[in-house]
C-alpha cells in the first residue's frame, strides 16, 4: 500500500492559505497548518476529514519557527510537500520604516528560513516540493508599497536559486505568481480586475506543483500583463503612476 501523502502549509489560517489547506486534504493529503492565528487555523482543522497538525509559528522570528518546521516534520515523520505562502503586503505611500522592515522581516527573511529548510530537508529525502508564493508584484517596483514588490522579487529569485541547486535531484521547486485573489489583503485594494477565488488559485497551485512546474502565474491570463509589465519602458511606468496618482504626498515633498 503506498504511503500517505503529506503536505505543510505555512501561513494557512486565512485566504489562499486556507483555500489549500482545503485543496490538498482533498487530494487525499495529511496537512499540517501553521500561522500566527492559531484559533483559526483549529477552526479550518474541525473542517477537514483527513488528519491533521496545527501548529502557531510567526516566520517574523525565523530561527524560532525553523525550530518549529523541523519539530513539525518530525512529528509528521515525513513531508512530501511544504507550501511557503505566509505574506504580509501594507500600503507604504510614506516610506514609514517600520513597515518596511515589518514586510522584510515577514516575506524575505522568513520566506528564506522556511525555504531553506524545506528544500534542506527534501534533499537529505532524495524527493519533495517546496512551492512558494510569490506575486506578479516582483517582476517590477511599486510607489505604493516598495518593499512588498521587492520582497516578492527576492521571493522568486530565491527560488531560482534553490532550484539550480536542486536540478537533477528529485526535489521541484515551483514559482507561485498570483495576480488578484479575493483575499482580506487585497480587499482595500480599489482598482482590481481578473480575480480569482481562493479555491480556483489553489487548485491551480496544486496542479501546477503536480506537473512539477517551475514558474507559473495564478491565473493563467496574467501571463498577459506579466509581458506588458516586461515591455513598458521605465520612463513610461514611471509617468503612469504619477498621472494617476497627482497628489502624492511623497512627491509634495520631493518637489
Ligand atoms: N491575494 C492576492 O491577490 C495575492 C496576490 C499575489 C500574491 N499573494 C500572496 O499570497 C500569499 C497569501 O496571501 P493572501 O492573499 O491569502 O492573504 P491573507 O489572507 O492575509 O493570508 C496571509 C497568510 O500569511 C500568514 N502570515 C502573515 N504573516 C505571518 C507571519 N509573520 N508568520 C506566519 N504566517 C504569517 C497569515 O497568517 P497569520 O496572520 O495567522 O499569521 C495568513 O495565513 C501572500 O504571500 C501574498 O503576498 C496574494
Amino acid at each position: 500500500m503506498p504511503d500517505t501523502k503529506k503536505a505543510v502549509i505555512i501561513g494557512a489560517s486565512s485566504g489562499i492559505g486556507e483555500a489549500l489547506v482545503y485543496e490538498f486534504a482533498k487530494q487525499g493529503y495529511e496537512v499540517a497548518m501553521t500561522a500566527r492565528r492559531l484559533n483559526l487555523l483549529e477552526q479550518i482543522s474541525i473542517n477537514i476529514k483527513s488528519k491533521t497538525y496545527v501548529k502557531q509559528m510567526d516566520i517574523s522570528r525565523p530561527r524560532k519557527a525553523v525550530r518549529i518546521l523541523t519539530e513539525l516534520i518530525d512529528e509528521m515523520g515525513y513531508v512530501d510537500a511544504i507550501v511557503v505562502n505566509s505574506g504580509i503586503r501594507i500600503p507604504n505611500k510614506e516610506l514609514d520604516l517600520g513597515y518596511e522592515l515589518n514586510i522584510i522581516n515577514t516575506n524575505v527573511r522568513g520566506f528564506a528560513a522556511m525555504a531553506s529548510t524545506a528544500v534542506k530537508y527534501f534533499l537529505k529525502r532524495g524527493k519533495g516540493n517546496l512551492v512558494g508564493i510569490s506575486s506578479i508584484a516582483g517582476l517590477r517596483g511599486s510607489a505604493n508599497s516598495p518593499s512588498y514588490n521587492a520582497s516578492k522579487s527576492f521571493v522568486s529569485v530565491y527560488m531560482n536559486g534553490l532550484r539550480q541547486k536542486c536540478y537533477d535531484t528529485g526535489v521541484y521547486i515551483t514559482d507561485i505568481r498570483p495576480g488578484f485573489v479575493k483575499t482580506a489583503m487585497t480587499k482595500n485594494i480599489k482598482t482590481k480586475f481578473w480575480t480569482a477565488s481562493t479555491k480556483k488559485a489553489a487548485a491551480q497551485i496544486y496542479k501546477s506543483m503536480k506537473k512539477k512546474k517551475n514558474m507559473v502565474y495564478i491565473t493563467k491570463r496574467w501571463n498577459i500583463i506579466a509581458l506588458l509589465i516586461h515591455l513598458i519602458p521605465n520612463f513610461l511606468y514611471y509617468k503612469i503612476y504619477k498621472i494617476a496618482r497627482p497628489q502624492q504626498p511623497a512627491e509634495k515633498f520631493i518637489n
